[in-house]
């Protein structure tokens, strides 16, 4: 139930359909020690779990509201956010064709506020719906009560492990606003000889070059990138230019500038780096962390210390990790 395929085990283990098994579960369970689990691909398991885990299976694809111009549509947290993607584009809905082929669940989607090739959720959230487990009430939530940011949202700060996720809303398009200038879709689509592209080719393009960058889980374990891009000051990227001039960089808010941590990374030799053919840094994107084969998750949580450590030492940067440590 990870994409890492780490061996754990929790002590008690439960599947939510609705609402009502949520109630029911939480009536039984009086401890604190819980954990919701989606998909289980931007999870670390690095022990056993001493407590219960709820896997949120809750269904449903729902367009509730629609002129000609948009559709708002509900989506049942437990629904796999690839086919949910699938199906928008089925019903020519458009806005999240780029995060196509995004591992995980639906329910997930606004927990780091995911994002991919130019466009994340918070760019068609809406709203969602999320059970408050002390409180033992629904509270709806709105963009802003989200507090959204680059990989981050409410759920992983200050409202950590208080609410589960049901349902979640999107504003999508009718008449769509294509997001290509992201050089590798552009590139893609070129290579596809599409020159007036639909939401579709879009989402072909975004799946092959996905296809031809990260690991697939199935054949090897892992979450994705295991650290965000590091946003830094200007003074920062300055002085590493000073050593290197080819240093990939973007603006970010605030008159600062996002560093792409795979580069950094990779410039200080970690790349291809494997331990005893079982866990290491993958060959082809330095970002990604990976077990081969029954590794431990606490041997890939050290191994990702001595990259920050190092990191910093070489760079003066501090990188975090995107994946949620259990
Ligand atoms: P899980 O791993 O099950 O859970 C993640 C966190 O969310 C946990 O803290 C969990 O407790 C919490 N959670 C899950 N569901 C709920 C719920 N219903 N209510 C409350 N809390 C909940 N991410 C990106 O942003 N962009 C990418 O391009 C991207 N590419 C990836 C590529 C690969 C190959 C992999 C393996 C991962 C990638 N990821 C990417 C990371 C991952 O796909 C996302 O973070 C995804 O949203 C995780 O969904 P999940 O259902 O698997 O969540
Ligand atoms: N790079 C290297 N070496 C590497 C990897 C990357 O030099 O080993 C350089 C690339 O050459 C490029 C830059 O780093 O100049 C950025 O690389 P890429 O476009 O592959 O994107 P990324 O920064 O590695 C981010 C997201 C991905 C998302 C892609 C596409 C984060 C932490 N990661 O990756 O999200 O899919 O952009 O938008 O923001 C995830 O969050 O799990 C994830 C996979």
């Amino acid at each position: 139930m990870n994409t890492f395929g780490i061996e754990a085990s929790a002590k008690l283990f439960s599947i939510i359909r609705d609402e009502n098994d949520i109630k029911v579960i939480l009536d039984q369970y009086k401890d604190d020690s819980l954990f919701i689990l989606g998909g289980g691909s931007n999870v670390l398991l690095t022990k056993d779990f001493d407590g219960l885990v709820i896997k949120n299976e809750i269904n449903g694809f729902q367009i509730i509201e629609e002129n000609n111009h948009f559709a708002i549509v509900e989506s049942g947290a437990g629904e796999v956010w690839h086919q949910f993607v699938m199906k928008c584009i089925d019903h020519n809905l458009g806005g999240v064709e780029n995060l196509s082929l995004i591992p995980g669940n639906v329910g997930a989607s606004p927990m780091q506020n995911i994002g991919a090739y130019g466009v994340e959720i918070k760019d068609v959230f809406e709203y969602l719906d999320a059970y408050h487990i002390k409180g033992k009430k629904m509270h709806r939530f709105n963009a802003q009560e989200c507090k959204f940011g680059y990989r981050e949202s409410v759920f992983k700060n200050e409202l950590k492990g208080q609410y589960i996720i049901c349902k979640v809303a999107f504003k999508l398009t009718k008449t769509h606003t294509l997001k290509t200038s992201y050089g590798a879709i552009e590139n893609e689509l070129k290579q596809m000889n599409i020159d007036h592209p639909s939401i579709k080719d879009v989402s072909d393009a975004v799946i092959k070059i996905r296809q031809s960058k990260l690991p697939d889980p199935k054949q090897i374990g892992n979450a994705g990138s295991f650290f965000k891009n590091p946003i830094v000051s200007k003074e920062l990227l300055n002085e590493i230019q000073s050593n290197y001039t080819d240093i990939p960089n973007y603006p970010a808010p605030q008159n600062k500038v996002k560093l792409a941590a795979g580069w950094l990374i990779e410039k200080a030799g970690w790349k291809g780096r494997t331990y005893d053919n079982r866990y290491g840094v993958h060959k082809l994107q330095a970002l990604v962390l990976v077990n081969y084969n029954d590794s431990k998750g606490d041997e890939i949580l050290n191994l990702s210390t001595l990259i920050i450590e190092d990191v910093k030492a070489k760079f003066n940067v501090t990188l975090e990790r995107e994946v949620n440590i259990l």
